[in-house]
């Protein structure tokens, strides 16, 4: 099953998260057989999580009142577990913060934890971005950190690798991901799906990807690496790819050998684009 993930980055209002929820929904459900395939999350702001989440939740309850409807069923009917249940497998879509903190609680102003975004609804965290990794002195050893408590929390981490152009001029970016891949994944951690997004500094926000060949050896890498490295983990791994993807490339990269997937960065913003993507 192929994982798009959208990135919003610190974009968005409220105003325009309900225009682009109805839009969502409208579109997923003119394409609901392909797209109920597919495993589709959106990271936003922090601030927007929980109310996202919670317009997410009607949606699934208005399916459920569909299908009772249909079946000629009464809720009653339904234990609380069948209700659940069915809450869970018909969400269309997952949710995602952009970051946490490797702590639970303590003293760390405008720090958010693992636990925090498990509790207001999020199955994943991006984590390793390169925007983070610059803006906020991010270590390879503070990531293994986070993903460490993203695991201890149910979360699926995402985590994003990825080479300066100056790394990749010097034809160095092989030997500096592998080390970025082993510094960055925690030792001896147990992942129910392991998501390693190749995110090249270079392509991100500039419209220039790699190309397809490039690509597909970046993610052989990625997937032979953690063969060698994180055995336990590697049956479930994907590879996504993130940087530049537009409704124009989307349908390409996925056809990449062991892309499993696409984080969203700009194109995510607009849901026609992102559903666009999801259908490639
Ligand atoms: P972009 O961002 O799609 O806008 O290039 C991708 C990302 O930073 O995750």
């Amino acid at each position: 099953m192929k994982t798009i993930i959208g990135n919003w980055k610190m974009n968005g209002s409220f105003e325009e998260v309900d225009s682009w929820i109805s839009r969502f929904i409208r579109g997923f459900d003119q394409n609901y057989k392909q797209l109920s395939k597919c495993e589709i999350a959106i990271c936003p702001p922090n601030i927007m999580l929980d109310y996202i989440d919670g317009e997410i939740i009607n949606d699934s309850l208005k399916r459920l009142d569909q299908e009772i409807l249909q079946k000629g069923q009464k809720i009653d009917d339904l234990s609380a577990d069948e209700i659940n249940d069915f809450l869970i497998e018909k969400r269309i879509l997952k949710l995602g913060a952009q970051d946490c903190h490797h702590e639970e609680s303590g003293a760390y102003t405008g720090d958010i934890s693992a636990k925090m975004i498990k509790e207001v609804g999020c199955d994943y965290v991006i984590l390793g971005h390169c925007e983070r990794r610059r803006n906020h002195n991010e270590s390879d050893t503070v990531i293994a950190k986070k993903i460490k408590s993203a695991l201890e929390n149910q979360i699926i981490p995402v985590i994003c690798l990825g080479e300066s152009k100056a790394v990749r001029e010097k034809k160095d970016h092989l030997n500096f991901l592998k080390n970025q891949l082993i510094k960055t994944v925690p030792t001896g951690a147990k992942f129910s799906k392991m998501i390693i997004a190749y995110e090249p500094i270079w392509s991100i926000g500039t419209g220039i990807i790699p190309k397809a060949k490039e690509i597909a050896e970046v993610a052989n890498l990625i997937k032979s690496v953690c063969k060698e490295n994180f055995p336990e983990s590697v049956g479930n791994l994907q590879v996504l790819y993130g940087g530049s993807v537009s409704t124009k490339n989307a349908a390409n990269i996925l056809a990449i050998p062991d892309i499993s997937g696409l984080l969203v960065g700009k194109a995510s913003l607009n849901p026609e684009d992102f559903i666009e993507i999801c259908l490639s």
